[in-house]
């Protein structure tokens, strides 16, 4: 069936938390699908996190970076907890390998989706009126930009007095990128692009809006609107179902993904993906690692299914499997499989059930 028999590799890093037990799940699947479309796919664990800090030191060992480079792809389960709190926020896990990884490969690309299917909209925390058709949201984000990465970022002593600075900047390059990205998804989509910034105050939004609005001119098709960032917060919770694909810059990005990701009432079912321009990426769940559940077999794995559908598609370039994963989940639920955090109190399956069900499922198709 699958006419891509090119051979790939895949770095697994399941991270802290809940990671190597959602990670089970999506490798279950992985293999299912190996077999099913005779994928040459193969995998090769590694450390990142607080289990790195605790085993070498280092959040991001050597060993890890050397192997991610010799992939084609990397998965990740999730980084950090309340174990590695004592650090000083530079060294905390996830701040020591994520941000370093992402401006290493140059991940500025930053995908994620937030869907809500009318079969779940009570998981919402918005009003049935509002979501019971659900929505379809996907946020694009500048990754390697902005005031994560800009400089001066230091802390200043100076007349008695303690300052601390952070720098946002962007050039048009980095906007330009960013902005095709944009308007070359939402092709796939319903050709609508709302980007979002605070022009109305900061100059590196004034240069952000007239950048887009200049990438905008190749694509005439798609119909593109300008947002303020404090406004569209309240735009989002009012009425979800009027976005489609947004951009943001970095730090705005950070929020605004967030905010889309709780209204379909789970964060245990909001993948990730950061890429660059040659598909190379890392894939992870859009939630934390979730110490407070860990270790019980509670966790759903369904965001990290999805981010490994997501490796597929735009790592692997495999549209068909990657379709196959989603559409499986979808039934699993709409079949009335629940975990825990989507359970409302009602009847729930462990993780390691939900990775099964999702796969007979697959076999189904
Ligand atoms: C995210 C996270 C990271 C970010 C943190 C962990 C550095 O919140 O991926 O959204 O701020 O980008
Ligand atoms: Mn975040």
């Amino acid at each position: 069936m699958n006419k891509n028999k090119k051979k790939y590799k895949i770095a697994i890093l399941p991270g802290d938390g809940i990671g190597p037990e959602v990670m089970k799940e999506a490798c279950k699947i992985l293999k299912v699908l190996k077999k099913k479309f005779n994928l040459k796919i193969k995998t090769k664990k590694y450390d990142i996190g607080g289990i790195a800090i605790d085993k070498y030191g280092c959040a991001l060992p050597k060993k890890t970076l050397k192997g991610c480079k010799k992939s084609d792809a990397i998965l990740l389960g999730s980084i950090g907890g309340p174990k590695w709190d004592y650090l000083p926020s530079k060294n905390r896990p996830e701040i020591s390998s994520l941000l370093p990884l992402r401006k290493y490969f140059n991940f500025f690309i930053n995908l994620r989706p937030s869907i809500l299917i009318p079969e779940l909209n009570n998981l919402s925390p918005l009003k049935k009126k509002i979501v019971k058709n659900g929505f379809n949201i996907l946020c694009i984000r500048e990754l390697i930009g902005g005031i994560y990465f800009g400089k001066p970022s230091k802390e200043i002593k100076k007349n008695n007095k303690h300052y601390a600075i952070d720098t946002t900047i962007y050039n048009t390059y980095e906007i330009k990128r960013i902005a095709k990205i944009a308007f070359e998804e939402a092709k796939n989509r319903n050709y609508k692009v709302t980007s979002i910034d605070k022009s109305n105050v900061l100059k590196t939004s004034k240069l952000w809006r007239k950048t887009v609005i200049k990438v905008s001119k190749k694509y005439p098709k798609i119909k593109l609107s300008h947002i303020y960032f404090d406004n569209a917060v309240m735009q989002i919770i009012k009425n979800p179902k009027k976005f489609d694909v947004i951009l943001c810059p970095n730090l705005i990005g950070d929020v605004i993904s967030d905010e889309c990701g709780i209204l379909t009432g789970s964060i245990g079912m909001l993948p990730s993906a950061s890429f660059n321009e040659n598909g190379f990426g890392l894939y992870e769940p859009a939630g934390g690692s979730a110490p407070d559940i860990q270790g019980k077999n509670l966790a759903n794995p369904i965001a990290q299914i999805l981010s490994l559908s997501m490796l597929l598609k735009y790592s692997l370039k495999m549209n068909k499997v990657s379709n196959l994963i989603n559409s499986a989940i979808k039934k699993t639920l709409i079949k009335g499989f629940r975990t825990y955090d989507i359970s409302y109190g009602k009847k729930f399956i462990t993780t390691k059930q939900m990775g099964n069900e999702i796969i007979k499922s697959i076999i189904q198709d």
